[in-house]
């Protein structure tokens, strides 16, 4: 059976994806402390509680997944921070936090994994919109998602006809608990015509696509190229 580690195993997309995923995959998942982990509720799939922002726990992480196996084909960074502030509320350990889950966390896994990877695997990194659509009040989240997507591109390049293969996901509007609003909020928004996708059709299009061996290295989903809703820049 393949391998696969997702980090934010226990968020709305994390947590679908997984769920989707346990039938054809040992499952190595990634959440942040022990309520999340018990909440995981995939009898099969090996769970460990790690802080992403913190370096020496990212370490003890990347051991613990050489303990449970010697080949990885799948790693999918979900795990986000949505740190929606304007320039003056942004304090330093905020701007800290913002890189060092979405951008530094990655860029470690895939580093640190890469002797494990097997031949045909995949690196798929959860982007957004906010990484390739500059937003007002979203400077810092921006600029993490920017630098993902720049990332997962450039990896892309650098490992061309070597493995793994690198994908991008510039990601729109989801119903999950991500950012200010609630999940029950955004489907209250999305009942009124604002673009969101659900975070079932996001997980379905997660699965086809890493199986999908023609795949794209950036693929972008907007849910209002696919029926749900309008949308308007933030
Ligand atoms: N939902 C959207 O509208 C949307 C749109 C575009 C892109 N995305 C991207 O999709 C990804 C998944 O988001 P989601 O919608 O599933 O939101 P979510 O439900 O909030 O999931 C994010 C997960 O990341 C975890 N996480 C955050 N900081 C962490 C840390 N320091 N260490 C370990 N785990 C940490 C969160 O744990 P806690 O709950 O403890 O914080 C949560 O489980 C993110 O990368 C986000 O940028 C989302």
């Amino acid at each position: 059976m393949k391998t696969a580690l997702i980090t934010g195993a226990a968020g709305g997309i994390g947590n679908a994806l997984a769920e989707r995923l346990v039938k054809d995959y040992q499952l190595l998942l990634v959440v942040r402390n022990n309520r999340q982990a018990k909440s995981i509720n995939l009898e099969t799939s090996k769970i460990s509680v790690c802080d992403l922002s913190n370096i020496a726990e990212l370490k003890i992480l990347i051991s613990w997944i050489k303990k449970q196996t010697d080949t990885l084909d799948l790693l999918v960074n979900v795990a986000g921070v949505a740190n929606y502030l304007n320039l003056n509320e942004i304090t330093n350990d905020i701007w800290q936090e913002s890189m060092a889950v979405n951008i530094t966390a990655p860029f470690i896994l895939i580093r640190d994994l890469l002797p494990i990877m097997s031949i045909d695997s995949l690196v798929l990194n959860i982007g957004s919109g906010a990484g390739s659509i500059p937003m007002r009040g979203r400077s810092a989240y921006c600029a993490s998602k920017f630098a993902l997507r720049g990332l997962t591109l450039s990896l892309a390049e650098e490992f061309k006809d070597q493995y793994p293969s690198f994908c991008l996901i510039t990601l729109g509007s989801t119903i999950t608990n991500f950012g200010p609003l609630s999940a029950e909020e955004k489907q209250v928004e999305a009942d009124s015509g604002k673009a969101y996708f659900p975070v079932e059709w996001v997980a379905d299009k997660l699965v086809q696509i890493i199986a999908d061996k023609n795949r794209d290295t950036e693929i972008v989903l907007y849910p209002g190229e696919h029926g749900f809703g309008e949308w308007k820049k933030p």
